[in-house]
C-alpha cells in the first residue's frame, strides 16, 4: 500500500507540521504502508495560470515538478495533505499545488482514495483549515478518513505531546485500514456526488473545448 504525503509548510519537514506528519506517517508505516514526502518548500508549485491545458489535453503547461506530484497521488492508494494555518487557510504554497490539480477534480480521478489532514497553527482554531482541506479531497473524489490538528508552542513543540501523537499515529492507521478494508464516509456522499456531478455536467457543457476531460467522462 502506497501513501503520498503532501506537506504545504515552507519549513519543510523541520517545521511543527512536519513533525506531527511524521507522526503519521510513522502510524501508517507501523500499519504496513510505504510512504513518500512531497516537500512543497524543496519542489515549489507555481501557481495555476488558468490556460485550461489540463482540461484540452491532460497535461499542465506550467514547467515544474507539478506533473511528477500528480503521477505519485494517482500511483498512490492514500494520500495525507499538511499544511500550517495561515490565515485560517492553507499556505500558499499548498494552495499553489490545490489549484494547480484542476483537473484532477474536473474528473474526480482520485474516487476509490482516502485522504487525512494534518493542521497546525499558533491558536489552535483550524476547523475552517479542515473544512477546506476536506472538500478539496472531495473534490477530487477522495473520501476524508479523519485528521488530527493542534496549536503549536515552538517549532516542532506542543503542549501534550505525548496524546496528541498517539492520535496521530492512529489516524496513519486508520488510512492504512480504510484503503484495506475498501471503507466508505456516507456522511461525503451528498457534497462529493454532487461535485462529481457538477464536473460531469460542466465538462459536457465544454466538451468542444475540453476533448481530453470529454473522453475521459465518455470512456468512465
Ligand atoms: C503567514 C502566517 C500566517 C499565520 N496565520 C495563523 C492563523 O491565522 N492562525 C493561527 O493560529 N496561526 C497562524 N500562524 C501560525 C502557524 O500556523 C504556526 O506557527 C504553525 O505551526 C507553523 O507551522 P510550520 O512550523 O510547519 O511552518 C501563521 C503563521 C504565518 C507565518
Amino acid at each position: 500500500m502506497k501513501i503520498v504525503a503532501i506537506n504545504g509548510s515552507p519549513r519543510g519537514m523541520g517545521g511543527t507540521t512536519g513533525k506531527l506528519l511524521e507522526e503519521v506517517l510513522a502510524g501508517a508505516e507501523q500499519a504496513g504502508a510505504e510512504v513518500e514526502i512531497v516537500s512543497l518548500s524543496q519542489t515549489p508549485i507555481k501557481p495555476c495560470v488558468a490556460c485550461d491545458a489540463c482540461h484540452r489535453v491532460g497535461i499542465c503547461s506550467i514547467q515544474d515538478e507539478y506533473e511528477p506530484i500528480k503521477e505519485k497521488l494517482l500511483a498512490a492508494d492514500a494520500f495525507v495533505l499538511a499544511t500550517p494555518n495561515y490565515f485560517s487557510s492553507v499556505t500558499g504554497q499548498m494552495k499553489c499545488f490545490f489549484d494547480r490539480c484542476n483537473g484532477l477534480a474536473h474528473r474526480t480521478v482520485l474516487e476509490g482514495k482516502y485522504a487525512a489532514a494534518v493542521v497546525t497553527s499558533g491558536g489552535g482554531d483550524d476547523q475552517d483549515v479542515l473544512r477546506y482541506i476536506g472538500h478539496f479531497a472531495n473534490a477530487l473524489g477522495a473520501q476524508s478518513v479523519g485528521s488530527v490538528a493542534s496549536a503549536g508552542v515552538g517549532p516542532g513543540l506542543f503542549l501534550e505531546p505525548e496524546a496528541l501523537f498517539a492520535k496521530a499515529r492512529a489516524l496513519g492507521g486508520e488510512l492504512c485500514a480504510s484503503v484495506r478494508e475498501k471503507r466508505a464516509y456516507p456522511e461525503q456522499d451528498e457534497w462529493r456526488l454532487a461535485f462529481r456531478g457538477r464536473m460531469e455536467y460542466l465538462v459536457s457543457l465544454m466538451g468542444e473545448y475540453w476533448p481530453y476531460e470529454r473522453e475521459y467522462w465518455a470512456n468512465r
